[in-house]
């Protein structure tokens, strides 16, 4: 079976604007796409580790090309046990609102914990490489306002290029986003853009992976 990571940074559950266009997407996903599983990781009920200093220690070891070791490696062990379930998945679903013009802090906890020298990237002569290699993500998210292309808020749009950059450097340049905004400025407007992400979701979903 090849699995479908679902990595969740709302806390607002049934509530959750970007969890519903998610759902739709999931919906086609699970019946076009047989032979694969769908995992759940909460971001918000995980109990992600501290970047400790001695856990940050780690890093620079690894960093300077050598192997982890005694109490540094007992420390890392939460942190790898975090990379391999994300390194098990064979593609990606994120599900994250907009928050303070970036993403929700679970998710940069998150990031800070995988994006590891040695597991998701390395330096090289020639530059860095990085190591998810052959690997998609769908990209859900949701604003309270409006970024588009033709809005003149869009130089405070801090998430997707963000994404963009650091999945992009640990290797995932495989992206497709979807993005339902404005969400929080009147019921219409949200009501129509929210199902017009869902149908989006839906026309991705049939043709996500294609065998
Ligand atoms: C802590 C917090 C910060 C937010 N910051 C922004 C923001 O900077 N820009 C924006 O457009 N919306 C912002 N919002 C609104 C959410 O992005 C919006 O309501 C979104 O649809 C919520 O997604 P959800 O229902 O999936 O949780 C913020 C919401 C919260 C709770």
């Amino acid at each position: 079976m090849k699995k479908l990571l679902h990595i969740v940074a709302t806390p607002r559950s049934d509530e959750s604007r970007t969890l519903q266009i998610s759902q739709a997407f999931l919906d086609v996903f699970n019946r076009t796409h047989q032979g694969w599983v769908v995992e759940l990781l909460d971001l918000t009920r995980e109990n992600l580790p501290s970047l400790t200093m001695k856990r940050v220690d780690g890093k620079y070891v690894l960093l300077d090309g050598k192997e982890l070791y005694g109490d540094l490696k007992e420390a890392w062990q939460e942190i790898i046990a975090h990379i391999e379930r994300f390194n098990s998945a064979d593609a990606y679903l994120l599900s994250t609102p907009m928050w303070n013009f970036s993403i929700p802090y679970f998710l940069k906890h998150y990031i800070d914990i995988i994006v590891q020298p040695k597991f998701l990237f390395r330096y090289t002569p020639t530059g860095v490489e990085g190591l998810v290699k052959g690997k998609k993500m769908m990209v859900i998210i949701s604003r309270g306002g409006d970024y588009s292309s033709d809005s003149p808020e869009i130089s405070k749009d801090f998430q997707k290029p963000y994404l963009r950059s650091i999945f992009g450097f640990v290797g995932l340049t495989d992206m497709d986003f979807i993005i339902a905004q404005p969400m929080d400025i009147d019921i219409e407007t949200q009501k129509a853009r929210l199902a017009q992400a869902k149908n989006d979701a839906i026309a991705t979903a049939e043709k996500f992976i294609k065998e």
